[in-house]
């Protein structure tokens, strides 16, 4: 059986665009595949956080994977840093990665900006960590949104430098990138992806918005000139709405048209508010009914079985490259 992966960081609050170009296929994905999903806290300390916060944030992530669907009965639930072979593997990666190609990631370039008071090694070196994440479970499919296609290309990179010198050991992963809602758009500029480090808050849906507020934020949005309700490449804004409203109430972007055919940007955007809020607070029944004893049993025994991968692929990276005895 193939074998899927994923993370995401435990920073702020997820949004739309974190459930929809990532989780919501995740969640498809497990009835097929042999998955492994994980809350990736080393990275997020690539970036200030505060303790309590970051154990909180964490557990939080947890309860919102389960209640978007994400079933640890089929599914391997666990925290990266609870697995000691991602920070071992990504210093042997390190030493076989050039500076120039870290130094091309645009997501270091962009951090790099928000964080100027901060720019660490860590930071740095983050891809690597997502590299060694990868490839410690033998991962054949990696689904993400598309922010993380560069990443991605190192990570399959490094595999095949990797093989090459030390012989084969890392299957190249692939990215699972899916057709609609790969990159959901600020609801305030949609030439910039809806974003967690976004400086205005109209600028995403976070899972855990009031609904009332979310409902705000969607008559807010900004829309493009003209009034008919119909997708078109100089429509940004409006493509963006119908790709959310169309993953949100799971039918086409035609059969949208088609029901605000004649009618406004107004209707239009009452009907997607009124999408958004019942699936959030549909999320947040389930998530608030997930106490924090039942997410730590779920990481504890994830943790068990995503360790005895890591420990015997580590075991073979090991072998190869003539470290320990
Ligand atoms: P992170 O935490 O920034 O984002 C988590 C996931 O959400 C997707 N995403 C989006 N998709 C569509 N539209 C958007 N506006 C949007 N914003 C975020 C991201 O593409 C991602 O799939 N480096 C990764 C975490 C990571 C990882 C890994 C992922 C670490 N190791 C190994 C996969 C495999 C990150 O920072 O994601």
């Amino acid at each position: 059986m193939q074998r899927i992966l994923s993370g995401i960081q435990p920073t702020n609050k997820l949004h739309l665009g974190n459930y929809l170009g990532a989780i919501k296929n995740w969640v498809n994905l497990q009835n097929q595949f042999e998955c492994f999903f994980f809350i990736v806290d080393l990275h997020a300390i690539t970036v200030k956080q505060d303790p309590k916060i970051l154990r909180e944030n964490t557990l939080d992530v947890i309860k919102t994977y389960i209640a978007l669907g994400v079933n640890p009965k089929k599914s391997i639930i666990f925290v990266q840093s609870d697995i000691k072979e991602h920070a071992e593997l990504a210093w042997i990666l390190n030493t076989i990665t050039k500076i120039s190609e870290l130094e091309r990631m645009t997501q270091f370039k962009d951090k790099s900006r928000q964080h100027a008071e901060n720019i660490n090694v860590g930071l740095f070196a983050y891809p690597v960590l997502m590299a060694a994440d990868i490839l410690l479970y033998n991962t054949n499919l990696v689904p993400v949104g598309e922010d993380q296609t560069q990443h991605l290309e190192l990570s399959r990179l490094l595999a095949n430098r990797f093989n090459q010198l030390f012989g084969d050991t890392f299957i190249i992963p692939e990215p699972f990138i899916g057709k609609q809602g790969a990159r959901v758009m600020g609801l305030d500029d949609p030439t910039k992806k809806m974003s967690k480090g976004a400086s205005s808050p109209n600028n995403y849906i976070a899972l855990l918005d009031d609904p009332d507020v979310a409902r705000k934020k969607i008559m807010k949005a900004v829309t493009d000139s003209g009034s008919e309700i119909k997708a078109a490449d100089n429509k940004p804004a409006l493509a963006n709405l119908l790709t959310i409203y169309s993953l949100l109430a799971d039918k086409t972007i035609k059969e949208i048209e088609k029901e605000y055919a004649g009618r406004g940007y107004a209707d239009f955007k009452k009907g997607l508010a009124e999408t958004t809020v019942k699936f959030l607070a549909d999320f947040q029944k389930k998530f608030n009914s997930i106490g924090d004893a039942e997410a730590k049993k779920i990481l504890k025994s994830g943790a068990e079985k995503a360790r005895s991968v890591a420990f015997k692929k580590m075991k073979e990276i090991k072998e190869k490259i003539g470290l320990g005895f």
